[in-house]
């Protein structure tokens, strides 16, 4: 598998315009969201390069990462010309690079894509590592295909434009590339100031830790081995997240945060993980990420969406990835339910409940 270029730009427009210029490609799309329309397109067509670019409009918000968007993606590469040889450029947060994503590998078989991520949580994970795909009969990225954009180019501008919440829930992912990684890279996520965020420190973050998830994804891009180190936090996390949609949605990143707890745990419990680092990890979410709200009645429903992982096998068990230590992973790792349900009280001591 050919594998993406990312680079964090400091002039998107000319990044781009490379990027694109050294393919020559017979026409460029650029896919938006109502978001990044207004925010981040006329940045890039304000350029002579990109101004007779079609742009195709699709609605922001993961409920819109459907067929019928999909749909109206192809319908409009059919209906303007689009090749094999055309080119398309995702701007926006996951949705937009996922829905993109897929489009462009599947329309004629296949085109190019570059994704321009203008979402932290975007640019450390989605867009990175060639996952695309839309969600289907209910189900998050039930359709999709693994191939990768030929590169992907970030500009840290516009993350400016996103709130707290949106900033810290792309941090969450940041936190656990820290801790599949070394300790170094765990320490600059700790030392990393939250409250004040330097635009001028957060590209070297930021490349170090898509420089983790790429490095992974190189050795196993069909996650059939270390690419499930990339899950530390979403089983417990993946949970949450849909418990909490039954009543108001939480970001992704605070289900990963809060799952992150209750797998550190586990990982303490059971692979020996250190409780300094457990503590640092739990202390640094404590501050940050407030607390969703669960009881022990609710302890069995979270189980039985933890049966749903992708990442079980089909047999009834829930497979975890946890850490021995600070980048020592162990992957498909067997917990039993009173295991589950004592990390759940951790995370309910930890967060004060
Ligand atoms: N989001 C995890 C992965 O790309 O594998």
């Amino acid at each position: 598998m050919d594998f993406q270029n990312v680079y964090i730009s400091d002039d998107i427009v000319s990044d781009l315009r490379r990027e694109c210029s050294g393919w020559s490609a017979d026409s460029v799309f650029i896919l938006v969201d109502e978001n990044t329309k207004g925010l981040c397109l006329p940045k890039i067509k304000a350029d002579d390069f990109f101004k007779d670019v079609k742009v195709v409009e699709i609605k922001a918000n993961d409920d819109h990462k459907s067929l019928e968007a999909l749909a109206s993606v192809w319908t409009f590469l059919c209906n303007n010309g689009a090749s094999r040889k055309s080119l398309m450029i995702n701007v926006g947060g996951g949705m937009v690079t996922d829905l993109g994503g897929f489009a462009a590998s599947t329309f004629k078989r296949g085109m190019e894509y570059i994704n321009v991520p203008t979402t932290l949580l975007g640019a450390v994970d989605a867009a990175v590592g060639g996952k695309t795909g839309i969600n289907f009969n209910g189900l998050k990225n039930e359709i999709g295909v693994i191939n990768p954009s030929k590169s992907v180019v970030i500009d840290v501008n516009f993350f400016k434009t996103l709130d707290r919440e949106n900033f810290l829930s792309g941090y969450a992912e940041m936190i656990k590339h820290g801790l599949i990684s070394n300790d170094a890279v765990w320490r600059n996520i700790l030392a990393f100031d939250l409250h004040d965020i330097d635009y001028q420190k957060l590209p070297h973050l930021l490349k170090e830790s898509i420089n983790v998830k790429e490095m992974i994804v190189e050795k196993d891009p069909y996650e059939m081995n270390v690419r499930k180190s990339l899950n530390l936090g979403h089983t417990v996390g993946h949970a949450f997240e849909s418990y909490a949609m039954q009543s108001k949605a939480v970001l992704h990143g605070y289900a990963v945060a809060w799952g992150l707890i209750a797998e550190l745990y586990l990982s303490y419990k059971k692979c020996g993980f250190p409780s300094s680092v457990l503590q640092q990890a739990v202390g640094l979410i404590k501050s940050n990420y407030g607390v969703l709200n669960i009881s022990c009645k609710q302890y069995e429903l979270l189980y039985e969406l933890m049966t749903h992982d992708k990442k079980n096998e089909g047999d009834g068990r829930i497979l975890f990835t946890l850490l021995k230590d600070v980048g020592e992973v162990e992957i498909n790792v067997n917990v039993e339910k009173k295991d589950i349900f004592e990390a759940l009280d951790f995370y309910r001591d930890s967060v004060g409940l």
